[in-house]
């Protein structure tokens, strides 16, 4: 059982200013978690306003439920991807909103949950769900994908230069079905992975972890949707763990922010492209020294915020 009260949400002072929620105030949380960022927004737009959060994750919501059961009906669950808000939140009274927050990857109950299979630090099932009703686990795709195909999921979301290795050697140990198995062959077919900073096993787990729940396509359908939802005036902030999601990220705040997006050598702009969101942060905003020190998990925390321009 993890304790709950251990859980830190990331940088959230700067989440709280960024969003600015007011009483009455109607807020989306995309990645609910267990509620750390959410009871903050919600106390700070007391005594009325109200937050829709959602989570892949039905033990997270539960949780989150009965940690902010105090809230009564001012918080609104969701068991859904934040992708699909579009379709979920008008109906629920969210169909334009003051804020909204996506708090990316996985929280702290996961990945200190043995059971849940995203660590290796224990040894489990290697399932890597955050919604394990449902979906192929880190096991499936380890033991069924092509050779190939394995080698270019963790080159490609795990940015690991060794992954044709990896793979040939994760398709000669099949079947792999625990956390520590794999990251023991990772570890074996890596040259001098046992002497790096992190384990070398770090890369390919969250490979895995991004393509079982599919992550940067979630979060390509999200954005668009998130800014639809938000009333002009409305705030979007989004924190990501990793230069995949924060890549992804900034360029769509980019391209979104910009009037025109002919090239540059184009004298006439045929594109007709026009902002619909203003940078509230030029540059991500990072963990302090001292909030790193207290919660690992900022240390790779950057912050991006937008506003959303009257059309
Ligand atoms: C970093 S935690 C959020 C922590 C939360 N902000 C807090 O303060 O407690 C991320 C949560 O987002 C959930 N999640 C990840 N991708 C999701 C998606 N596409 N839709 C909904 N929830 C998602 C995970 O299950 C996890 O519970």
């Amino acid at each position: 059982m993890v304790d709950q009260t251990t859980h830190l949400p990331v940088l959230l002072a700067d989440v709280i200013s960024g969003l600015a929620p007011h009483p009455g105030g109607l807020t989306i949380d995309g990645t609910l978690g267990l509620g750390g960022h959410a009871e903050a927004i919600l106390d700070a737009s007391a005594p009325d306003g109200r937050l829709l959060g959602f989570d892949r994750d039905g033990d997270a919501l539960a949780r989150a439920g009965e940690r902010l059961a105090r809230l009564g009906d001012r918080l609104v669950t969701a068991h859904a991807s934040y992708a699909e808000m579009s379709r979920l939140a008008p109906p629920l009274g969210f169909a334009a909103v003051d804020g909204i927050l996506l708090d990316l990857g996985l929280s702290s109950l996961q990945l200190d949950d043995p059971a849940r299979g995203f660590a290796f630090r224990y040894d489990a099932p290697l399932d890597m769900r955050f919604d394990p009703s449902s979906g192929l686990t880190a096991a499936d795709l380890v033991n069924s994908l092509p050779e190939d195909e394995l080698a270019d999921l963790i080159y490609e979301y795990g940015e690991e230069r060794h992954s044709r290795r990896v793979a040939r050697a994760i398709v000669r140990g099949r079947p792999v079905t625990t956390t520590n198995r794999l990251a023991e062959i990772v570890a074996a077919s890596i040259p001098g992975g046992r002497r790096e900073k992190i384990h070398p096993a770090t890369r390919t787990f969250q490979a895995l972890r991004i393509a079982v729940n599919d992550e940067l396509r979630e979060l390509e359908r999200g954005l668009p949707q998130a800014l639809d939802l938000l009333k002009p005036g409305g705030r979007l902030a989004v924190i990501s763990f990793h230069s995949l999601e924060d890549r992804l990220v900034k360029h769509w705040m980019k391209r979104e922010s910009t009037d025109c997006l002919c090239p540059p050598e184009q004298l006439v702009c045929t594109c007709g492209h026009v902002a619909a969101l203003r940078l509230v942060t030029r540059k991500p905003v990072e963990a302090s020294a001292q909030e790193s020190g207290a919660n690992p998990r900022a240390r790779s925390a950057k912050l991006r915020a937008i506003e959303r321009v009257a059309a």
